[in-house]
């Protein structure tokens, strides 16, 4: 396939077949940070290979960690809780909140001044939800419009703070652990609604002194990680649209191994399997504290679906593949509680809610949520990516169930978390 400005995706006669998911995103930021502020040398296998995970290893470069990157594995000399030292440049975030957020709760335990920057997209989004609670711990922060980036902090001695989460969001909550890891005293944050763990599970496995109940984390500060070796496991948000497809495409049956199943992430395949979905999971013990398993999926009848409330942070990236669902199934879907949508790479909501509606299908919009009345065919179309990785894969596989092709302008932003994707499809995707 080529990776032109357009690429066309023809409709699938079948999904079968076998394919491994590649490494997790979010865990493979949070492995790489942590490794660089933690002592000795940490290994991570099957690290993601996405655009925005080497923004952070990028970054950390800049910091002067040494990284050794070879296929998959990444190598990360730990540089301890004082080592980091003032960047020459800005530190190009890209397209990645991730590192954008998590990196500034990083560096607000440094005592030098650093520049965050980041493209067009990220530059829109909000910052201030982060720059609040640092201010709290004693960093000096500033930023465009007191909101946007670019973001510069001078960090310092930090004293330990409580928080109580305003917005559900793992990179706020994670931003202010990071930075309470390094404070003098024990912080806590108080997640009204549980958002994914990966940086508890990570902190902990380092050696982090951190302990999570009934909605509250508590991080003992100033004490020093020790590196390790870790393996990532696949990336259950990139197997969402494989799983998808292989729910709606006739005759299908398809395979899904080293899936990272941890139970803040796994909400797409519960609601699904709520729904009538033939999943099959079988678990496997877990890795570096992140479970792991295998999933098989088969061509399936699916009912309805009505999502929000606590479901909203846990299934939040995979709600643009969800909507595409939404279509085929027998009452369709409704998605509410999630505003947090139009602040991500793109106005998800809008752009699902446009795309959907260039292929023909009713939709309706609303502040917090799309409605999508299902038994819907979608017919062929020119669709647009709008610079969104997720939406670009997410309307791959509207393609591969519509009833003509869809052509998808701007497609290479799937990049910012899976490079392979389009060669990815065609291992199981058959059209004949
Ligand atoms: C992420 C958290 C979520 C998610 C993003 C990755 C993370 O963002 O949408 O893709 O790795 O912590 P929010 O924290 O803004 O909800």
């Amino acid at each position: 396939m080529n990776h032109a400005e357009r690429l066309e995706i023809a409709p699938a006669a079948r999904i079968q077949g076998s394919v491994r998911v590649p490494g997790d995103k979010s865990i493979s930021h949070r492995l790489a940070m942590i490794g660089a502020i933690a002592e000795g040398t940490t290994i991570i296998h099957n690290f993601a290979a996405s655009q925005d995970c080497q923004s952070t290893l990028e970054c950390l470069e800049q910091l002067r960690t040494p990284i050794l990157h070879t296929g998959s594995t990444v190598l990360v000399e730990g540089r301890g809780l004082e080592g980091f030292e003032a960047p020459r440049r800005q530190l190009n975030a890209g397209n990645s909140g991730t590192t954008a957020r998590l990196l500034s709760g990083v560096l607000a335990g440094f005592p030098f001044e650093s520049t965050l920057v980041g493209d067009d997209s990220l530059s829109r989004r909000p910052m201030k939800r982060i720059i609040d609670p640092l201010r709290r711990f004693g960093a000096i922060v500033e930023a465009r419009d007191d909101n946007y980036l670019p973001l510069t902090i001078r960090g310092g001695p930090l004293s330990a703070i409580s928080f109580t989460m305003p917005t559900a969001s793992a990179q706020v909550k994670s931003a202010v652990l990071l930075a309470g890891l390094q404070a003098a005293g024990v912080s806590k944050v108080h997640e009204p609604v549980a958002t994914r763990n990966h940086t508890e599970i990570a902190l902990s496995e380092f050696g982090a002194h951190i302990h999570v109940d009934a909605g509250e984390i508590k991080i003992e500060g100033r004490k020093a990680l020790q590196g390790k070796e870790f393996s990532v496991p696949g990336d259950l948000s990139s197997a969402a649209f494989l799983i998808a497809a292989a729910l709606c495409v006739p005759d299908s049956k398809l395979r899904l191994t080293g899936v990272g199943l941890n139970p803040t992430r796994s909400g797409f395949l519960s609601l699904l399997q709520q729904t009538g979905a033939r999943i099959l999971i079988s678990q496997l013990a877990p890795t570096g504290g992140e479970p792991i398993g295998e999933i098989t999926v088969e061509t399936s009848e699916l009912s309805g679906m009505d999502i929000g409330g606590s479901w909203i942070p846990n299934v939040i990236d995979e709600i643009p593949i969800l909507a595409i669902l939404g279509t085929r199934t027998r009452q369709g879907i409704r998605i509410h509680d999630a505003a947090e949508l139009r602040k991500k790479e793109s106005d998800r909501i809008r752009a699902v809610a446009t795309n959907l509606q260039r292929l023909g299908a009713q939709v309706q919009e609303f502040p917090d949520g799309l409605l999508i009345p299902g038994n819907q065919t979608l017919r062929g179309g020119t669709v647009d990516s709008f610079g969104d990785h997720r939406i670009a894969m997410a309307f791959s596989v509207a393609g591969l169930i519509a009833v003509e092709p869809v052509t998808i302008q701007d497609p290479s932003c799937v990049r910012i978390s899976f490079p392979g994707f389009f060669e990815w499809l065609d291992e199981v995707v058959y059209r004949d």
